[in-house]
Parts: C-alpha cells; structure tokens; sequence
C-alpha cells in the first residue's frame, strides 16, 4: 500500500511538498555541509523525487538512491541523470556494496518502516568506518493533534481523493527509543534536533520531525 501511494502520488509529489512547505531535504544538506564533499559516495535511503538528493549531487556526490516506488524514482531520473538509482524495500535486504558509502542519508522515510531498527543495522552496513548517518523520523508529540498518535494514518487533505491507500499506518518514534536502536548497533549519537517539517494541510498545523546525525565508529 506504501508503494501505491507513492506511486500514485509522483506525479503530484514535488508540487505537493511545495505546498506544505516540506523542509527535510534542506535540514539534511544543512546538517552535513562539513560531512561529504566532491567524490563521496552517499546513500539516499528513500529517495522519492531526488528532492533529499539534489544537493549532494550538487557537491559533486555520487550519490545512489533506493526507494519502493518506481514512479518515484522516474520522476527522480527525470530531473537528475546522474543519480544511481535502485529499486529496493528498505524494510528487507539492501543491495548495496557493505562499507561503500562516507554517508547514508533518508529524508521523510523513517515513519513508513515496518522495521525501523533493521533500518539502522542495514545503514550501518553499508557504511564505511567513519562515515555517518543523517536521518529524520515523525516524531511522538504527546498533545500534538496529529502526532500525538503512535500510529497514525499517512492522511492529509491532498490524499482525500485516495484515501484508502492513505489508509497505511505510519509509525512516530520517541528520540528515546530511536538512540536505543543506535546505541545497540554501535553508532555514536552526535547530533539531534527537532525542526518543523511541513504543514499539515488537513489540520494547518506544524509537523515536527527530529533530524539525527549519528556516526559509525572508525576503529
Ligand atoms: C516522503 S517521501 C521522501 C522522498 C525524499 N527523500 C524527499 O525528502 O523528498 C518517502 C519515500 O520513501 C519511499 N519508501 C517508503 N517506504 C519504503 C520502503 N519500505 N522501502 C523503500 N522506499 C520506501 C517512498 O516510496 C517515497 O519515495
């Protein structure tokens, strides 16, 4: 149901996020300007439209992308030749060279995993000693109208029109439980903030979405 919706939504995608002024991608290139540069390799972990890829590629990145969604990565290849792209279900193996990327990267992702700790022992994986992961996750806000359910429905006034295949769940994390999964994998938590990542368009609320910059070890 993840991959109808964003399949069905491709189209609409970049002009949709636009719209909610989505700000994920921007606090990802914000958050690693000292961390990648000409020649490194990073990894887009959902990388829909190439929206969170773009200004890797723009720092002279190879930069590969795996997403569920063909439609999205059509949309993705349009825009951006020079983007590696590879479908894949990130809830299962990756099919990616272990140790091969100075960074991992994921944007607006993290919430439409069934296997959010899996995410984490995967990116470590294909990390090279050293190098980083930066990611967001939908965070839990106790008395939020929107986020203080754990699970909610992917829902806003853009999906009216489909709104049984917005039916999916998505999952929202506590900082807590996510430095948990990190720490177990043996990642370093080195940075975190929250940040407002769009606009509801039902509710014309913030969405806060905490980004996380988490290092694997060099030794
Ligand atoms: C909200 S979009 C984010 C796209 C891009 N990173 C950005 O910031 O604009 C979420 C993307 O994650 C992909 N996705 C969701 N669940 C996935 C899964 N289990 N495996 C691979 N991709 C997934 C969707 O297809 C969609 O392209």
């Amino acid at each position: 149901m993840v991959q109808a919706y964003f399949d069905w939504l491709a189209g609409y995608y970049d002009e949709a996020t636009a719209a909610c002024a989505w700000a994920a991608p921007s606090a990802l290139d914000q958050d690693s300007q000292s961390l990648v540069g000409a020649g490194d390799w990073v990894l887009d972990l959902g990388v829909g439209t190439g929206q969170s890829a773009a200004p890797f590629l723009g720092r002279g990145c190879h930069v590969v992308g795996l997403d569920l969604s063909l439609a999205m990565m059509a949309e993705a290849r349009q825009k951006h030749p020079d983007l590696w792209l590879v479908r894949a279900d990130l809830d299962r193996t990756w099919p990616v060279r272990p140790a091969a990327f100075q960074l991992a990267i994921s944007a607006g992702v993290y919430e439409c995993l069934l296997d959010p700790q899996g995410f984490i022992a995967r990116a470590w994986e294909a990390l090279v000693p050293g190098g980083h992961l930066l990611f967001t996750f939908d965070e839990y806000v106790p008395d939020h109208p929107v986020q203080s359910e754990r699970v909610g429905r992917a829902d806003s006034g853009l999906d009216n029109p489909i709104a049984h295949l917005a039916g999916w769940k998505m999952h929202r994390h506590t900082l807590e439980l996510v430095s948990g999964w990190l720490a177990a994998v043996g990642f370093e938590l080195l940075a975190e903030r929250q940040f407002e990542a769009d606009i509801h368009s039902a509710f014309q609320v913030p969405i806060y979405y905490r980004i996380i910059l988490a290092r694997r070890p060099a030794g």
